[in-house]
């Protein structure tokens, strides 16, 4: 079992990285419980594999139990869902010294947060993330949220967990896609700003999506370390904290032209946003030409998606793709902000990018899912 922690004063917490976690979970949770009571939030699918051994460990010590369960994708995450689980906290009295426990994947992180961050103005939550996109991103750092017709993420809140048990053991039972697809997040890491742990990756990543337990520790508590360091310099994202966007600028928009659904997984849409990223980079003569080129190929190596031509179904013309990226939260006065990068391992926040080489970027890229 490895720990991180994440130094933030009275919002400090620690990441649990390990296998069979679930089993130790009541001892890790015990010194959080102001009483015996516990409300878990999952989804169909999630809940269908772990629950009742979550429920049955927690239970065995002595915490009774309230689960809710919500139904697995992203239109989970809206108001109308959000609106539920907060009345069904509510009609289960759960109160202010109370803690709620997301048990899922990105979705229910960050609808259970949010919930968590609103309930009587805040209760505490704790996270058991069970994709690998969630045990290495979106349960570390605090942002919580639902999306909105206008885009994804547009409503939410900054509220920490108290606590992040990623159960290594539990990615056995993820599918295959969900799997590779998380592990956009884990090389976003090296991309940003490890290129260490990016060479680490062009070696060892077979070996995290062939199911080896130590190299899948090894890329959650690397990923998480780096997480929290960021998260530790800028926690409300004013500044360092959006290199954590690398790659996602692109990828909302593309989510958003192909509806949120099956036909891009959100990982998906971070590996291509990256690649994306690095090839601007390279057409801005900020990084070599070699640079995507790599970045593509171990995208390729690992079988993940990395160009617009893999995303099957049509999509928009290019300056719809351009207008929707510049719904970004990023954008300042109009103005679209991206992560580039000068290498690998070297991203950093810049208003500098011409909108025309974004168009021709998009466009060339359009023609060759054509061609
Ligand atoms: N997923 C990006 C962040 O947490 O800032």
């Amino acid at each position: 079992m490895r720990k991180v922690h994440v130094d933030l004063g009275a919002r400090s917490y620690d990441i649990v990285i390990g296998t069979a976690i679930i089993d130790d979970c009541a001892t890790l949770l015990r010194p959080l419980l102001h009483r015996m009571k516990v409300a878990i939030v999952t989804d169909d699918q999630v809940g269908a594999l772990h629950l009742d051994a979550l429920v049955g460990t927690l239970t065995g010590a002595g915490i009774d139990c309230v689960s809710l369960n919500l139904p697995a994708g992203e239109a989970t995450k809206s108001w109308a869902k959000l609106g539920d689980t907060v009345d069904w906290l509510l009609a289960q009295k759960i109160e202010r010294q109370d803690v709620v426990i997301a048990l899922g994947g990105g979705v229910i992180g960050d609808l259970v947060g949010f919930a968590a961050a609103i309930l009587r103005r805040g209760v505490r939550f704790v996270q058991i993330p069970t994709s690998l996109l969630a045990q290495v991103d979106s349960s570390v750092g605090g942002k919580t949220g639902v999306n909105s017709r206008h885009g994804k993420n547009l409503i939410g809140a900054f509220h920490q967990p108290s606590l992040v048990l990623a159960d290594i053991g539990i990615l056995d039972s993820l599918p295959q896609r969900d799997l590779i697809a998380g592990y956009g997040e884990v090389v976003k890491y090296g991309l940003l700003g490890n290129a260490d742990f990016f060479e680490w990756l062009e070696v060892n990543g077979p070996l995290i999506t062939a199911g080896d337990k130590v190299a899948r520790e090894e890329a959650v508590r690397t990923s998480c370390q780096m997480k929290a360091d960021i998260v530790m310099r800028d926690e409300t994202e004013q500044g360092d904290r959006a290199l954590l966007n690398l790659g996602h600028t692109f990828c909302h928009a593309l989510e958003n032209a192909t509806g949120y659904s099956q036909r891009l997984l959100h990982g998906e849409g971070v590996a291509i946003g990256t690649a994306l990223a690095f090839e601007l980079s390279s057409r801005l003569q900020l990084c070599s030409q070699e640079d995507p080129s790599r970045v593509r190929a171990h995208l390729r190596q690992m079988g993940m998606k990395c160009d617009l031509k893999d995303i099957p179904g049509d999509l928009p013309a290019a300056e719809s793709l351009l207008d929707l990226m510049l719904q970004d939260k990023k954008v300042l006065d109009g103005t679209l902000r991206l992560i580039l990068a000068k290498g690998i391992g070297q991203a950093f926040l810049t208003s500098d990018v011409p909108q025309s080489a974004v168009l021709e970027l998009l466009k060339d890229a359009l023609a060759d899912r054509a061609a």
